[in-house]
């Protein structure tokens, strides 16, 4: 009998040389806190289906905020709720919007983090949809023109970055047009260029009073079963001039993850949605898995995947746990 010449368990007996040889690293540095911001003062409204995460009025937002830079999180990406709903979700691109009010008092009083805004319509508008609805279907190219007001409105704001997340053809392209002729050109955006029609939004969708009101997503966003179209769309998105394209969920699509990282080979995002979030949260509430193992190795294995920026509700548990795990 020979002896194995090549014995993996070599390297994995020492912890010291297992961090050797370890291949991914997730720092504290790739990750992205989505926050969702509402109307009022005082206001720290635990979401029931994502335990830890709060709907979070301006001035308590501002607490959250310094808590996630002093952790050294480099990023919020901010939601909002807005007061009153209406078919055409104007709110989106008021002057004094939520989120437009979110930004500027983050700012102002952090002015290191980045703040980076979702570009949709589908919180603002009164059928729930990503765009306009005209006859029982939501249109793409009257919302473009929507969509295009709203990112210019963050940048007005102060966003560091627009992250558009409605899935309209062409929305990248009319984007970038309306930011540069309004003296933008160098603001960035982070398309959410392969989403999917998913049902890992289900919490989001509770938290951000977001669900359609009737129908589903499933003409704008894509069919779980694609994985070439997301190709695709990625190029379209890079073609119309995003700088950071996206790949959401995370865990269920890291195939999807690794091929756009190995064929466009540009900075790449996954957003860990809040399905994903609630699973391990509720798996480890019941005692049924290590809940901050389990974090670790997701957001480790989105990482593994190609994800050079991982946008995850954990952010700031995983950061905590990367800083002790530093300092140990
Ligand atoms: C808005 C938007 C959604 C999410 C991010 N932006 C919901 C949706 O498309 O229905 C989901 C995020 C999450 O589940 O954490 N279009």
């Amino acid at each position: 009998m020979g002896q194995p010449v090549f014995r993996p368990r070599r390297l994995r007996e020492k912890p010291l040389l297992r961090n050797l040889v370890r291949e991914t690293r997730l720092g504290v540095d790739d990750l992205v806190y989505p926050v969702f911001a509402v109307h009022g003062r005082g206001i720290r409204d635990p979401i029931a289906s994502m335990p830890g995460q709060c709907r979070l009025s301006v001035d308590e937002l501002l607490k959250d905020a310094k808590d996630v830079a002093g952790m050294g999180i480099p990023a919020l990406l901010l939601f909002g709720l807005p007061d009153e709903k209406d078919p055409r979700g104007s709110e989106a691109y008021a002057e004094d919007g939520i989120v437009q009010q979110a930004v500027r008092a983050v700012k102002d009083t952090v002015p290191d983090l980045l703040v980076v805004t979702d570009v949709c319509l589908c919180q603002y508008t009164s059928h729930g949809h990503c765009g306009v609805v005209e006859d029982g279907a939501v249109r793409n190219d009257p919302t473009l023109e929507l969509l295009a007001r709203v990112a210019v409105s963050h940048a007005e704001a102060g966003a560091d970055m627009v992250a558009p997340s409605d899935m309209m053809d062409g929305r990248v392209g009319a984007i970038r047009e309306a930011l540069d002729e309004a003296n933008y050109a160098e603001m960035p955006i982070m398309a959410y260029s392969a989403k999917y029609a998913s049902s890992f939004y289900g919490p989001f969708r509770e938290a951000a009073d977001s669900a359609p009101q009737f129908g589903d997503r499933r003409s704008y966003q894509m069919d779980p079963a694609n994985g070439a179209e997301a190709m695709r769309e990625i190029a379209l998105d890079l073609d119309e001039g995003a700088d950071i394209v996206m790949v959401k969920p995370a865990l269920p699509y890291l195939d999807v993850i690794s091929r756009a990282k190995t064929e466009f080979g540009v900075p790449l995002a996954a957003y860990s949605v809040s399905g994903e979030y609630a699973m391990i949260k509720a798996a480890g509430q019941l005692g049924w898995l290590d809940e901050r193992r389990a974090m670790m190795e997701a957001l480790t294995a989105i990482r593994r995947a190609g994800a050079d920026i991982v946008i995850t509700y954990f952010a700031k548990d995983a950061a905590r746990l990367l800083e002790h795990d530093r300092g140990a």
